[in-house]
């Protein structure tokens, strides 16, 4: 059995990560243009580095979660395809499977970018990056480069999406976990699985708009209700 999991914000929330809707609309404090576009990155590099190097530093003092762990069982039980698809950039669900190594056959996809890399704004190519980035951070990888968060902007297309529209097209269940389907391409992905015939499962705190596109919810703290259905399984 072939299985898609899509997890966002609300699976790392209870590992003290924040999520990004909150209902004023802002971003810890900042409107989501000026940080998370191209177009506010180059009116202000330093206020959008200063974003990134301020999450990329929480994530030194969070860890994984129970859901973040019965996911990373569950990869190492699977026998068919497991694909994790995260729109989360933070390294919880790497850490996790880190712990408890997968079985063949899973892959994990950071389809938003990932908060521990840097990509060079003049070749393209991403590195690993622990520590801050400055407004002007020269680019180890090209002589004229800057270096980048290797975070999707707004306006930018989602990483890896052939490979995930090809798991989609080929899974028999798919379960999406902690996000509120605000955002698109990972919002229609239930319709592309539901098109190939999966099972569709929503885990989340409540109900969220799309909640109607899936055959069935499960709702309450992903600690709890993420461990519960994965037994289930
Ligand atoms: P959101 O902040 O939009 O939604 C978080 C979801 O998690 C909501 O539906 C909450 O109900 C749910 N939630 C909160 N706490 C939870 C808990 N303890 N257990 C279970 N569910 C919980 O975050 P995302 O849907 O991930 O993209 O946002 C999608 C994308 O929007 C992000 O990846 C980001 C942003 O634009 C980029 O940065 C490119």
């Amino acid at each position: 059995m072939n299985l898609v999991v899509l997890t966002g914000a609300g699976v790392s929330a209870e590992s003290g990560v924040p999520t990004f809707r909150a209902s004023d609309g802002l971003w810890c404090g900042h409107r989501i243009e000026d940080v998370a576009t191209p177009e506010g990155y180059a009116a202000d590099p330093a206020l959008v580095q200063d974003f990134y190097n301020l999450r990329r530093r929480q994530l030194a003092e969070v860890r994984p979660n129970a859901a973040h762990r019965a996911l990373a069982d569950l990869a190492a039980r699977w026998a068919g395809d497991f694909l994790l698809v995260t729109q989360n950039v933070d390294d919880l669900h790497d850490r996790a499977h880190a712990e408890t190594p997968p079985a063949e056959g899973f892959e994990l996809i950071h389809m938003h970018g990932e908060l521990l890399k840097g990509r060079c704004t003049r070749s393209g190519a991403v590195m690993d990056w622990t520590g801050d980035m400055a407004a002007d951070q020269a680019s180890p990888l090209h002589p004229q480069g800057r270096m980048r968060p290797h975070i999707v902007w707004f306006g930018e297309t989602p990483l890896q999406m052939e490979q995930i529209e090809r798991a989609l097209a080929h899974c028999d269940l798919f379960v999406s976990i902690g996000t509120s389907g605000a955002v698109y391409p990972a919002a229609g992905f239930v319709d592309l699985a539901r098109r190939a015939g999966a099972r569709t499962v929503e885990i989340n705190l409540e109900p969220t708009a799309g909640a109607r596109l899936f055959d069935e919810g499960v709702y309450g703290p992903a600690t709890q209700a993420v461990p519960a259905f994965l037994d289930t399984l």
